[in-house]
């Protein structure tokens, strides 16, 4: 559903699919899909008639399958679990064995699709959700189109759902771009990113096109500098760093999640609400970025590090190198700070600064937009204090809201200044809790709204620039050190010299 395109929404929001759903007994399935689902369900959300279909290689019983979700559907659950609605949900779950490269799986698949078809009495339409391990990407692609599946009947559709990571440079992406394409139409293919299902992503663009007040400022003029801050409190825990010491953060989370809410706030006001139409703009401001493409400019603008044993929350956590399943002597970051330049007519001369860290001392992520010092010319009484700038901080998680810290004066006969926020909270404003980025992103899919998915172009330059650092990062001769920086803190002091050069200082979170 398009959150800003309610005739949309009336439109599609009805037809029946089948999910089938590729990975289905690994943890995103267990742990987001069907409870997303499930809470679609309890919100009536979700259209009559949709049927879930697990595809994965374990052998097991439908019956089995079920267990399994309502275990974990319990625990995660947002909505807790109501047996009205769970009962008539998990009915309407299969599990269908396979392996990811068997054809005569496939063709299986088929039939049992084709079946759920005839008993619904419906149409068709067919979401492909690949939530496996990235190395089966192409196989169940190529697979799908040799069975058919990629041909939707006529006046239905077929559509399908990628799971990150997309790639892991350049090459990788455009080659994984190719299957998917060579498969599916671009329109009917969403590559996921969770972040831009959060609410506070999505409200970006309403709190910049909706309100007046805010657009005349938004730009170089008035603009100091812009911070973006993904801090996590957890390491590497369930086995996680597996995965995570082959990626690192760069590729974990920048070149997807934080490039793309970069690019929510950097756009320019898209001409219409249509998928492409916000697309086109956020790939121009990923494509106007200054490459940091030699050695010396990576090592001025980009610092990556690890992090030694140190407490958060109170306990004693491992350094990196000691977390589980991963390599003692890696040379993975699990920090990278970024200084960023976007080289357009509104941005020219304001920084931009990225950061993303695990185990900060807690979860939280954040936009904040730092404007200029007013001239402090009538303020500037001795003992009145540093007034300081605004900011307005967006909070993406958790408590999101929208805070704006002015200037006040403090009562009394004295002239004392003092920074004072105006806050708003999503929580006590509206009194309930933001849904979850995966049921938001579901329901487009179904919907057949690909606005808050990324699109081809978009990956690729969003690849093209976090190449140039991995390259500068793994070069042979001279690589840009790793930092460190004790878990628990706010990241390497190099980090804090990155904003320094510009007179700038990381905001407090
Ligand atoms: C995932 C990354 O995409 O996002 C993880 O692979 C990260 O490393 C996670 O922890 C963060 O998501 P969220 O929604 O918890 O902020």
């Amino acid at each position: 559903m398009n959150p800003f395109r309610e005739d949309l929404a009336a439109r599609s929001m009805a037809e029946p699919c089948t999910v089938v759903i590729f990975g289905a007994t690994g943890d995103l399935t267990h742990r987001k899909l069907i409870p997303a689902l499930y809470n679609l369900a309890v919100d009536g959300e979700l259209p009559t008639g949709v049927k879930i279909v697990g595809f994965a290689r374990r052998e097991k019983s439908d019956e089995e399958f079920r267990e399994g979700l309502a275990k974990v559907n319990a625990q995660v659950s947002r909505s807790g679990v109501d047996e009205r609605v769970w009962g008539p949900f998990i009915e309407n779950v299969h599990y269908h064995q396979s392996e990811f490269k068997d054809a005569d799986g496939y063709q299986r698949l088929a039939e049992r699709l084709d079946e759920i078809d005839s008993a619904r009495g419906g149409k068709g339409n067919r979401l492909f959700y690949i939530a496996s391990a990235p190395e089966f990407f192409d196989d169940i692609l190529i697979e799908l189109k040799n069975a058919g599946l990629n041909q939707a009947a006529e006046g239905c559709w077929s559509r399908v759902i990628v799971e990150k990571p997309f790639g892991t440079d350049l090459a990788t992406a455009r080659h994984l771009n190719e299957v998917v394409n060579a498969t599916f139409e671009e329109k009917d293919t969403y590559r996921i990113d969770h972040y831009l299902g959060k609410e506070t992503a999505q409200n970006l663009m309403v709190l910049r096109f909706a309100n007046a007040i805010f657009e005349p400022l938004w730009n170089s003029k008035y603009i100091s500098h812009i911070q973006i801050t993904c801090a996590e409190n957890l390491g590497m825990e369930g086995g996680r760093g597996g995965y995570y010491d082959t990626a690192g953060a760069l590729r974990d989370m920048v070149q997807n999640h934080l490039l793309q809410l970069l690019s929510l706030v950097a756009m320019e006001p898209p001409t219409d609400l249509t998928a492409d139409g916000v697309r086109d703009e956020k790939v121009k401001v990923i494509r106007s970025l200054r490459q940091w493409d030699t050695p010396e400019k990576v090592a001025a603008n980009v610092v990556r590090a690890q992090y030694t044993a140190g407490h958060v929350d109170g306990n004693p956590v491992p350094g990196y190198r000691e977390e589980d399943r991963v390599n003692p002597r890696s040379n993975t970051e699990a920090y990278v700070a970024v200084r960023l330049l976007i080289d357009t007519w509104r941005w020219s001369g304001v920084p931009f600064y990225i950061r993303m860290g695990k185990r900060l001392p807690k979860k939280s992520t954040e936009i904040s937009v730092h404007f200029k010092d007013a001239p402090c010319v009538l303020f500037n009484t001795p003992g009145a204090g540093t007034p300081g700038g605004n900011t307005l901080v967006i909070r993406i998680q958790p408590d999101e809201g929208i805070s704006l810290r002015m200037v006040s004066k403090i009562p009394g006969n004295n002239l004392r200044l003092e920074p004072v926020k105006m806050d708003f909270h999503y929580a006590t404003s509206f009194g309930k809790a933001s849904p979850e980025a995966y049921e938001r992103l579901l329901l487009d899919a179904i919907s057949g709204d690909a606005t808050l998915f990324a699109r081809r172009d978009e990956v690729e330059e969003a690849w093209k620039f976090i190449d140039h650092i991995e390259r500068a990062w793994h070069a042979s001769d001279n690589p840009p050190p790793m930092a460190e920086f004790i878990a628990g803190s706010w990241g390497p002091r190099e980090a804090d010299r990155l904003l320094a050069q510009d007179g700038n200082e990381w905001r407090r979170l």
